[in-house]
């Protein structure tokens, strides 16, 4: 559908606006028109979004450099996005140990999960735990890229409209980089841990009424009018941070290709960063194949699984799901998306609310717990399984994308009182009981 352009072998070094020399520049996604690698824009002229282009062709990076990173004890080593720095914000050593504003992000770990697999119909599964980022989600690898760039381009306020998790990440670095954040939250619909955070961290945070998609349209005015810096997806410097997360499985798996890598899809700017990455990757011989991808959406929030499934764009829907982190109905990043999906031989699917929460409770009850869009994934892997589109032998990495405590209240009402239009299945309610030893033990052994 679009012509693949990340990687292309001509000359790429362009001055930017700073008057630096960087290694990439921008390129629309729609016309092809580019720019140069540090203009201040997220958009063509033509309103299509925008990719980072890497000069691959000077780019020396090899597994045994990565690999010897491992054992390194340099911040920006140390983090699982600064160690693949030369495909990620090519600034530098020299800039980038001056500047990079990380919090050692990434380095999550990858869970092997035969037992839960099993349960879905795969007997080789691993999940990679996004949430065990430092603000609890997959967006602190693209918030680093992002704010750095950021401090780079001596902005001294940045903004997001968010779900919760990009807010409660820029809250944070933007603290730790020194800038003012201002975040577009939907009133009344973002998980209590998220909010949390986005208070805690500092950040002025102002609840609009309105869902997310009006939020959305609503940040990108205030930042253009304002001359603030926009670190939603939608900032094509945020997508390279997020690429870190296919690098750092392929990593973890010894550069050994799995056969699927599985993930829940909101604005779409995650499965476009892996695929975009891990193009990336197999262009420069690090790894000698690709992976399929599969991005899930929850029905009631599905435009990406309508429009894949009838070859049309992209028509907005009113979002509405138990996963708030993924209840987005006008996704920016979706042209970039479906070509990464295009490009990895993916496929688009779409799980229902109560076959999301049942995953959770699994996911849950397995040790490793997970907020409900992240288990999307496994829900999503057990239908595409069913479906015979994932084979019962092959191997499948699911991403997690956030932690378990990002939305305690779905937890606790979905082991208590119980969820409107959900069957709480696997519901573990506690046990009130006397302070009588007697009663106690009459409980434990029932
Ligand atoms: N999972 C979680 C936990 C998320 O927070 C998000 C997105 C996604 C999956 C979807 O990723 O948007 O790249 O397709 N959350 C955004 C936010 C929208 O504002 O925190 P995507």
């Amino acid at each position: 559908m679009f012509a693949l352009r990340w990687g292309s072998k001509h000359e790429v070094v362009l001055a930017s606006t700073m008057g630096e020399s960087v290694t990439w520049h921008l390129a629309c996604v729609v016309c092809e028109a580019t720019y140069p690698g540090l203009e201040m824009r997220y958009r063509c002229d033509c309103s299509g979004t925008l990719d980072v282009v890497h000069d691959l062709s000077h780019c020396t990076l090899t597994r045994e450099k990565l690999d010897a990173r491992l054992a390194s004890k340099t911040p920006l080593d140390r983090s699982g996005v600064w160690r693949f720095r030369e495909l990620i914000l090519p600034l530098g050593e020299e800039v980038l140990e001056a500047i990079a504003v990380t919090r050692g992000e990434g380095s999550t770990h990858l869970y092997e999960a035969s037992t839960l697999g099993a349960r879905v119909g795969v007997a080789n599964l691993w999940l990679k735990h996004e949430g065990e980022n430092p603000t609890g989600s997959f967006k602190d690898r693209g918030m680093t890229a992002a704010i750095t760039l950021a401090k780079h381009l001596g902005m001294g306020a940045v903004a997001c409209a968010s779900t919760g998790n990009t807010s409660a990440s820029m809250a944070s670095y933007a603290a730790r980089a020194g800038m003012d954040a201002i975040v577009f939250i939907p009133e009344g619909e973002i998980a209590f841990g998220k909010l949390s955070q986005s208070l805690a961290y500092g950040a002025k945070t102002i609840q609009i009424e309105g869902d997310f998609d009006d939020a959305m349209e609503l940040v990108q005015k205030v930042c253009d009018s304002e001359g603030i810096y926009l670190v939603n997806s939608i900032n094509p410097f945020r997508i390279e941070g997020q690429k870190a997360i296919g690098f750092e499985i392929m990593q973890d798996l010894d550069w050994q290709v799995p056969d699927w890598i599985v993930l829940p899809g909101g604005n779409l700017g995650n499965n476009t960063a892996i695929a975009k990455g891990l193009v990336e990757l197999h262009q420069l011989g690090i790894i000698q194949r690709l992976p399929r991808l599969a991005v899930v959406q929850a029905a009631g929030a599905n435009p990406l699984y309508t429009a894949w499934t009838s070859g049309e764009d992209v028509v907005p829907v009113k979002a509405d799901t138990i996963a708030s982190a993924i209840k987005i109905g006008s996704p920016v990043s979706w042209r970039k998306s479906m070509r990464g999906i295009e490009a990895l031989n993916g496929v688009v699917t779409e799980v229902t609310d109560d076959q999301i929460m049942d995953a959770k409770a699994m996911v849950d009850a397995a040790g490793i717990g997970a907020e409900p869009a992240s288990c999307a994934t496994v829900a999503g892997i057990k239908r595409l399984v069913e479906e015979g589109t994932i084979k019962p032998h092959e191997k499948v990495v699911g991403i997690l994308t956030g932690h378990l405590l990002k939305d305690p209240d779905v937890v606790v009402n979905y082991h208590t009182e119980g969820i409107e239009g959900i069957e709480s299945r696997y519901a573990n309610a506690p046990i009130s009981s006397s302070a009588e030893i007697d009663e106690i033990r009459k409980i434990i052994r029932s």
